[in-house]
């Protein structure tokens, strides 16, 4: 039983933690409970990142780009709404100073579902939903400009879709689908709506707690027997988090003020700079239970209506179904890492100069309470029209989600994930 041997693990852990942590006793203690419990783990990461470039106005130089590629047809990509902005202007006048022949291609979704591809795309989406095949082939390069704060795509290998059927977001995660080159212009944010710049900027700070939270990567099992099976999401590593904790700090300082006045520049760049930190740095670590969490709550969303989404559906947008669940996600996992869970706390503001490591988590949620609290975010799950007779399906949708969740610094049962969207029912 899968759940059971976590739970031997997490004890185990739990005793190690408790006992000599001298380099001569916890190595070789670890690597035995390792090796018995969770198989053989990985000993190596790797950091994979688009080219990127960044200035304001950087997207005249779009055309330019494409030039030297020397490619023949542009497909451009975006959606009807953004068609009438300046972003999407800034780019065709470059496409036509440069004299690049494209197409546009106006009717990409908002969170796109299974139906928005056209191939049989799902030999390559994340087991179990998908196969989970390595790309092979060389693709076409792909230039991402991006015209919100959040996600970090300019910079990563990870593609989210709704899978209608099954009712939850999953995705494709391969270093092969990662930008040729990311242009982060941050004029772009400057027409960002209100709840736009909240719910993006709520994903940059989940981006970052979890990567930084993350299992190390040197815990994660399997290793792989061929570098082209290591996964794009592979733990918590040095490298990622010097990223997810500058991304943080930025978020600490900008965050409010970008949300609150679509004026401050200085804010709203900062914050496009802290979603590309936080991309670069989750990228490769990845995410785990807030994300793994959110794609039922986003697949099985009701009737909620998102303020300042120009779209004719209903939708809870992604940074929104992420954050909801954050004070009891790292609530459950701090007892795991609770140095790293205190210090994010204080990069958030909260004084922990009397704090103790065993309420590390309790002072994480209630600093991201405050936060959240003091930027109008809807009241928990509830808000959203869930119950607890919605809890069952939500945990199912969960489950499947193992490339994140078992990133997770504290293994799962069902019964831990139930209690862990009841406690996000209501967060203040
Ligand atoms: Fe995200």
């Amino acid at each position: 039983m899968a759940g059971g041997r976590d739970r031997v693990a997490y004890l185990l852990k739990q005793l190690q933690r408790a006992s000599c942590m001298c380099p001569a006793h916890s190595h070789a203690y670890s690597q035995g409970i390792e090796h018995a419990a969770l198989g053989k783990t990985d000993y190596a990461f790797e950091m994979a990142v688009s080219n990127i470039r960044y200035g304001e106005g950087v997207t005249k130089e779009l055309g330019m780009d494409l030039q030297n590629l020397g490619v023949k047809n542009v497909c451009v990509m975006t959606d009807n709404n953004l068609c009438q902005l300046p972003p999407m202007k800034a780019v065709l006048d470059s496409l036509t100073k440069n004299g690049v022949n494209f197409q546009i291609y106006e009717n990409v979704m908002v969170e796109p579902t299974d139906q928005s591809p056209e191939s049989d795309f799902l030999d390559y989406v994340n087991a179990p939903i998908g196969k989970g095949k390595p790309v092979r082939v060389t693709l076409k390069p792909l230039i991402a400009v991006p015209t919100t704060a959040g996600t970090g795509s300019e910079t990563t290998g990870v593609a989210i879709f709704d899978y209608k059927e099954l009712k939850v977001k999953t995705g494709i995660a391969s270093r092969a689908i990662k930008p040729f080159l990311g242009i982060i212009d941050p004029l772009h944010t400057l027409t960002m709506p209100e709840r736009v710049t909240a719910n993006s900027g709520f994903d940059v700070l989940c981006h970052a707690l979890e990567s930084y939270t993350a299992l190390p990567y040197n815990q994660r099992s399997p290793c792989p027997s061929n570098p082209m099976n290591r996964p794009a999401y592979q733990g918590s590593n040095p490298i990622s988090d010097i990223w997810a904790v500058h991304a943080l700090q930025i978020v600490a300082k900008y965050l409010k003020r970008a949300i609150r006045n679509p004026e401050d520049q200085e804010a709203r760049a900062g914050m496009h700079l802290a979603s590309a930190f936080a991309g670069i740095g989750f990228g490769n670590a990845g995410v785990h239970l807030c994300h793994g969490m959110s794609y039922p709550i986003s697949g099985l969303v009701k009737n909620y209506k998102a303020k300042d989404y120009n779209v004719d559906h209903s939708l809870v947008p992604h940074g929104l179904s992420v954050v909801l669940t954050s004070p009891a996600v790292f609530t459950f996992t701090a007892p795991m890492c609770p140095e790293r869970h205190l210090e994010a706390a204080q990069i958030m503001g909260a004084d922990i100069s009397t704090a103790k490591t065993k309420d590390a988590g309790l002072i994480l949620a209630d600093t991201l309470r405050k936060f959240l609290f003091d930027m109008n975010v809807d009241d928990g799950l509830a808000a959203l029209g869930y119950s607890k007779s919605d809890i069952p399906a939500l945990v199912k949708g969960t489950l499947p989600q193992e490339r994140v969740t078992k990133l997770s610094p504290r293994p799962q049962t069902e019964e831990e994930l139930s209690a862990l969207f009841e406690a996000s029912m209501k967060l203040y």
